[in-house]
């Protein structure tokens, strides 16, 4: 087992591109989980399974599924989705969805057998306290509910997706409430988690003050 720096927060605190960063810095690989759920909830999407199917019907439509990380694109059942994924409907089924055991389950092992062989900077909502419990270092990014629907606002608007901020304060909104109140493994910072606020910080200061955190 490789070491793991877990990141969880909620959306738009600006996690992904402060993940990356670190990773790179320290030669570790980065693990979106985020990717996973956004894949396999566009795939029971697909399928027509609806919110509110129960454990064995969510189970049977994810058996056999494949969600492949390659040259920083991410494959379901060999289908390149990395630009699917990210739109905000996507998030929506993501964030719907990863509430159901079945989902999560399924997803368990794939996100430990990432760290088995390789260093990893992990991030998600549960890397601390569900799937890396015992992860090297451990962080809570946050910020203001404002400032993640701008950050969430300006990304969408830069891939051309047309949102205005009202959506995307919503979507944060509704998000946070589903990911923080689901009955598994909801949204937490875990007890040894280092909370850093993003708000007032640029990403460079976020991630120099992460780093920091680490080589002490
Ligand atoms: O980080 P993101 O916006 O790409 O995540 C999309 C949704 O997936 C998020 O609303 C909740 C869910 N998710 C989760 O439940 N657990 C994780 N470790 C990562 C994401």
């Amino acid at each position: 087992m490789g070491k793991v720096i877990a990141i969880d927060g909620p959306s738009g605190a600006g996690k992904s591109s402060v993940s990356k960063a670190v990773a790179d810095r320290l030669g570790f690989q980065y693990l979106d989980t985020g990717a996973l759920y956004r894949a396999i909830g566009i795939h029971l999407r697909r399928k027509n399974v609806p919110d509110d199917a129960l454990y064995d019907e969510t189970a049977a439509a994810i058996e056999g599924i494949s969600i492949v990380f390659r040259e920083g694109r991410v494959y379901l059942n060999d289908e390149d989705v990395s630009d699917a994924i990210r739109t905000t409907e996507a998030g929506h089924y993501a964030s719907v969805f990863s509430a159901k055991k079945a989902v999560r389950d399924a997803l368990l092992g794939i996100q430990r057998d990432a760290a088995l062989d390789h260093d990893v900077v992990a991030e998600g909502r549960d890397m601390g306290t569900v799937v890396f419990p015992g992860a090297w270092k451990k962080f809570y990014l946050d910020a203001s509910e404002e400032g993640r629907a701008k950050r969430r606002y300006l990304q969408l608007k830069e891939k051309g997706v047309e949102i205005t901020m009202e959506e995307a304060l919503n979507d944060v909104r509704e998000r946070d409430i589903r990911d923080s109140q689901r009955d598994i493994a909801p949204l937490k910072k875990a007890d040894d988690a280092i909370c850093v606020d993003s708000t007032a910080l640029s990403l460079n200061e976020v991630i120099e003050k992460m780093l920091g955190c680490i080589n002490e």
